[in-house]
């Protein structure tokens, strides 16, 4: 709502409110002492470290350190701005907020949003009476033979349109409501005579709410056992257009999924409202659906302020594929105006089948699974369009190529693009890393090359953990090392630090470093270094690494060897010497997991797999900043 709520009228609602009523809404209070005591509604947990302390008005989770007052609490658990919190606390405890600075049109605003709020609140409570009314047995007997229960109606608020012209219309201008009002809340429509025509008439009523629990359109489906005459209706009537509802902007069930969906960290998106119904009753509270259209970017707005992965649950064939193509396409849209990274995957259901067939089928259990198990949404879509194509043909495998790279190709991270034409289209089509990259660049599309080099070479590299014995370029990197170690500690970056004796891959340099940080690290006397040596050996490359000219280092103390800052050159010296032996060691990580990634399938291990993905960013990541260090 527009215009600044008055300060006073903040504080007074702060206090006045009782914090362990609202608390209570969301998750059970018992009182422990001074404070009540939960499971914290903010993450999942089996005994309760969530507290609510109503002298001070505050709560506190000794588990995720969750705390703050009760409109901290309101806007963290509604996903809501400040003053939306206020006025949420406002409508749930009936107190009048006084604004201030508002112009007239922004009372006129306010004034009209009340006005038709209050209409289809009317139309929902006689939708609601309905559908326990003798006419409303059919919609009652249609909701059972569906396997929905009184509460699944109650908490959803379910109605029934009597099957007449103007019931509606009827029963709401004589409660005193405007015909103007109906209408434009889409209830109503003028006839021919000008009189009132329901809109919906003979249906099962769903009603939408927004997020803040006002009612802001309908829809409605037929019900088979009713006689519609002539006329063949459309088994879903959603509300046109209004300055309450906007298709695009609006998801079912909201307020119900509310609090499930910030536990859960996840909101599953399905495609109608029957199927919100049959997950809920399964016990997945944290669904929702678009109503009668495509999922977009305000939807995706919308629930990112409640959880950042959504999982879609779509249909399994092509139109299933292209809905997931276009929220992917919202999503990147909504990252880019800076509204934050889903993670979006898909639920794959069978044709011709919806969450409550499923549910049927496999049980909460299997449903569960199948949830966990959802794929994320590009390679889901590069894996369809690889299914459709021929691999058997040189044809085949090319269209397939450009099919799936041209989908990878919109993936703005380079480093997802560059691992997704690794795993998702260069090993599943079957041709080389490279390849793909040359065809991607022929395309347009820009791949980091530097990643296909590393991998070219895979075979003869040696990863610093392997057994397969050190070569003598990483043991003079290793001895390199060592010596500015030994000789001039003070030269060493804080990277040394990183550094673990498994990233030596030469025995003498392992043990070397071993005893060197037994002695204390670098900096300590010779003598105590030499003290920890194992063998004589081992003393004798101490002692000769201690003393010998270190040929990469300008030569200090003399005339510098002619360099203008001696000192600061040997310190990058040093540093990118100690970066050199960390990077080979992440490289070698980023071989592992590579070498895990493909063995994976995208399907039955896509948790693992985007696990991994995220490792390998995270390393790749680390090691540009190495390298940018240099
Ligand atoms: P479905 O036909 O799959 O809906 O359409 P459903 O809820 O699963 O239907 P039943 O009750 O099991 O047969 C999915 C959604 O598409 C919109 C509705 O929002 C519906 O919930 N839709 C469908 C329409 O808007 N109009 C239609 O004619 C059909
Ligand atoms: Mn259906």
């Amino acid at each position: 709502m527009a215009g600044r709520i008055l300060k006073d009228d903040i504080e007074t609602l702060r206090r006045q409110a009782d914090i362990v009523a609202v608390v209570g809404d969301y998750t059970t209070l018992k009182r422990a002492g001074r404070s009540f005591k939960g499971l914290c509604p903010f993450h999942t947990e089996k005994t309760p470290s969530f507290t609510v302390t109503p002298d001070g008005n505050f709560f506190h989770c000794f588990g995720c350190d969750a705390s703050g007052d009760l409109y901290d609490f309101l806007m963290r658990i509604e996903g809501l701005e400040f003053p939306e919190a206020v006025e949420a606390l406002a409508r749930r405890t009936g107190f009048t907020l006084r604004y201030e600075e508002l112009s007239a049109r922004e009372r006129r605003a306010i004034g009209e949003r009340s006005r038709l709020v209050d209409a289809t609140r009317a139309a929902n409570d006689f939708f609601q009476t309905q559908l326990y009314s003798d006419a409303g047995k059919v919609a009652r007997d249609y909701l059972k033979a569906r396997g929905f229960g009184a509460e699944d109606a109650k908490r959803f608020e379910l109605g029934f349109a009597p099957n007449e012209w103007d019931a509606l219309s009827l029963a709401l201008t004589r409660e005193g409501l405007k015909a103007e009002d109906l209408i434009a809340v889409g209830v109503a429509m003028r006839n021919d005579r000008g009189g009132l025509r329901d809109r919906f008439r003979g249906r099962l009523i769903f009603p939408v709410h927004d997020p803040g629990g006002d009612v802001v359109g309908f829809g409605g489906r037929v019900l088979d056992a009713l006689d519609y005459g002539d006329f063949d209706p459309p088994k879903y009537l959603n509300s046109p257009e209004t300055p309450l509802y906007k298709k695009t902007r609006v998801l079912y069930g909201v307020p119900q999924a509310r609090a499930d969906i910030v536990r859960a960290e996840q909101v599953l998106i399905c495609e109608g409202y029957t199927d919100v119904m049959a997950l809920h009753q399964a016990g997945f509270s944290n669904a929702v659906a678009t109503c009668g259209t495509a999922v977009g970017t305000e939807h995706l707005r919308m629930v990112s302020r409640y959880a950042n992965q959504v999982v879609f649950a779509f249909d399994g064939d092509a139109a299933g594929v292209k809905a997931a193509e276009r929220a992917w396409d919202a999503a990147r849209e909504l990252t880019s105006a800076g509204g934050g990274n889903l993670d979006l995957r898909v639920l794959v259901l069978p044709s011709d089948q919806d969450p409550a067939d499923l549910v049927r089928e496999v049980g909460a259990e299997g449903l569960r699974s199948a949830v966990d198990d959802a794929t994320p949404v590009v390679p889901f879509v590069v894996g369809h369009r690889i299914e459709e194509a021929d691999l058997t043909t040189e044809a085949g495998r090319t269209a397939a190529l450009r099919a799936a790279l041209e989908i990878v190709g919109r993936e703005p991270d380079p480093d997802l693009r560059r691992e997704w034409v690794r795993t998702e289209v260069a090993d599943r089509i079957g041709v080389p890393y490279d390849f793909a990259v040359r065809t991607a660049q022929r395309m347009g599309i820009e791949v980091d090359r530097h990643e296909g080099v590393a991998v070219r070479s895979r075979q003869d590299r040696p990863t610093a953990s392997s057994a397969s014995g050190p070569d003598r370029a990483a043991a003079r990197r290793e001895r390199d090392v060592l010596r500015v170690a030994l000789q001039r500690p003070e030269l060493l970056p804080e990277e040394w630090y990183e550094l673990t004796e498994e990233d030596l891959t030469h025995p003498v340099a392992r043990s070397l470093f071993t005893a060197l940080q037994a002695a204390g690290g670098p900096g300590v006397d010779l003598s105590a270094v030499l003290e920890q040596a194992s063998d004589d050996d081992l003393r004798g490359v101490i002692r000769r690494l201690a003393l010998e000219d270190d040929p990469g280092l300008p030569s200090v103390g003399h005339d510098g060897g002619g360099v203008a800052d001696p000192e600061g050159m040997a310190a990058r010296v040093a540093a990118e010497r100690v970066r050199r032996l960390l990077a080979e060691r992440i490289q070698a990580q980023e071989h592992t997991l590579r070498a895990r990634l493909g063995e994976l399938h995208h399907v039955s291990d896509a948790d693992e797999l985007r696990a991994l993905q995220r490792q390998l960013i995270v390393l790749q990541q680390r090691r540009r900043e190495l390298r940018d260090l240099v």
